[in-house]
């Protein structure tokens, strides 16, 4: 519901768990009266000729105002875009506000359609609250014919992210298990593949869970097994349901054992392309799919880049990791052309990703900045607006145990599940924003 963090109301979606509930404690207690909506300006629940509205919000002016349709918490909204531009179109009403209570899209009417021009999580939604008024306030259609907004297209295709940099160390491996978990909290299906022997994204979902060897029940069902062979070992045969998030994530495990596979799997004349034909299958079980590197430009880092669609670089912009672009530079180029050859487009660079960044005042105020401009000049990458802090809550909830008898197990969280309002928290939620932004997907 709504809860008094110290200053703002922060709306939680866990708390809306059906149709009424998104109606009530989203759009009546919160959204209606921050938008400045006061309750004679809204009506629930309306019949016009043959439509029934959920609600109409109105600005004071004739054909000035928001349809607003809520669906139940497991509803996707792609399936009411017809139902709301049907209101809208037929009400003659500029906007129109669709929600399931996870994801807040607006839509603008424009020649006889309807367009995005806003989404955001649900969650969070406290941050963006301006943005929404500057679209759909009471106070801006009532003073305003037709606001000119900048609209964008809907994209429903699975989305595959790599998330690599061959500097160790420096958070992708955080960055994929947090970002996952931001996802799936706004209502994506997502998949995470761990392509690093390492398996620090195995064990941060939680799928390292056994406390000897013996039990290990990874060893005979890992990604190596969908690399072996074309024909058995699909992507479903192979993903878990992991057990670090409260919101359900899928992923692919690696296992130590992977690194001595790399000289067979080289050797293996379809490997280049498994992944690909076998993601193509789940491409309707899957809005987004985030895959785990090693640091290193081995096979398994050039898989990665040769199957996903897009590229995230995180780095702690320090000397190394800088100098380290220039081999991913280089790697590019190698695996572009391998793509090339097999008439894919070349991986596009969502840009370097400031990690573990130090929150010094005096650090973030000059180095940093100097730090990301050397960046852009020097080695010509694009950096991304969101910055992923150094914070300790980030270290630890990968640290989690669970005593069981006289054993100690390990139990990872998100930071999600392990502090709910924390400023990492924050930094996924802007960073995931900037991602669906960026690639076309509507959060
Ligand atoms: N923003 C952060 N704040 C605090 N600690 C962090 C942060 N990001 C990562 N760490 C810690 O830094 C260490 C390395 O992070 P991580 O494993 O994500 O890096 P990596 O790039 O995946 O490493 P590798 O190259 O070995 O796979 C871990 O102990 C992790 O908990
Ligand atoms: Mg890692």
């Amino acid at each position: 519901m709504i809860k008094k963090s110290k200053q703002k109301f922060v709306f939680d979606p866990d708390f809306c768990h059906n149709e009424r509930e998104v109606e009530s404690k989203l759009i009546i207690s919160y959204l209606l009266p921050v938008l400045g909506y006061p309750i004679n300006a809204w009506r629930q629940e309306i019949k016009f000729n043959r439509f029934r509205l959920d609600f109409l919000a109105e600005s004071g002016q004739t054909k000035n105002g928001v349809v607003i349709e809520a669906k139940h918490p497991d509803k996707n909204l792609n399936d009411h875009l017809a139902q709301l531009k049907g209101y809208m179109i037929n009400l003659d009403l500029p906007y129109g506000l669709l929600t399931n209570g996870k994801e807040v899209r607006i839509y603008k009417q424009t020649e006889n359609t309807i367009q995005l021009v806003f989404s955001c999580f649900a969650y969070g939604i406290e941050n963006k609250i301006d943005e929404i008024r500057a679209l759909i306030g009471r106070e801006t259609l009532a003073n305003s014919s037709n606001t000119e907004v900048n609209t964008k297209i809907t994209d429903v295709n699975m989305k595959i992210i790599a998330i690599y940099h061959n500097k160790g160390g420096v958070g992708k491996t955080t960055t994929v298990v947090n970002l996952a978990a931001t996802f799936s909290k706004a209502g994506k299906k997502v998949l995470i593949i761990d392509l690093d022997s390492q398996a620090n994204a195995t064990f941060a979902t939680g799928l390292v869970n056994f406390g000897d060897e013996e039990k290990d029940d990874l060893k005979d069902n890992y990604i190596y097994h969908l690399l072996k062979s074309r024909k058995s070992f699909s992507i479903s045969d192979v993903a878990r349901s992991s057990r670090f998030s409260s919101h359900k994530i899928d992923v692919i495990p690696s296992h130590i054992l992977l690194m001595k596979h790399e000289k067979e799997l080289n050797e293996y004349k379809y490997v280049q392309g498994i992944l690909i034909k076998k993601l193509e299958l789940v491409k309707d079980k899957y809005d987004i799919v985030l895959i785990d590197t090693p640091p290193s430009l081995n096979l398994y880092a050039g898989l990665a880049l040769i199957t996903a669609d897009y590229l995230l670089i995180p780095s702690d912009l320090k000397s190394f990791a800088n100098e380290g672009l220039d081999n991913v530079r280089e790697f590019l180029e190698e695996t572009n052309e391998f793509r090339e050859m097999t008439n894919r487009p070349s991986i596009q660079i969502l840009g370097v990703l400031p990690t573990k960044i130090s929150t010094n005042a005096k650090f973030v105020k000059s180095t940093l900045q100097k730090r990301i401009a050397l960046i852009k000049q020097r080695y010509q990458f694009e950096v991304m607006d969101s910055i992923i802090f150094e914070r300790d809550d980030l270290a630890k909830c990968t640290e989690q145990t669970l005593e069981i008898g006289e054993l100690e197990v390990a139990d990872p969280r998100s930071i999600h599940d392990f502090k709910s309002h924390s400023k990492s928290v924050n930094e996924f939620q802007e960073l995931a924003q900037e991602i669906l932004q960026k690639i076309g997907l509507s959060s």
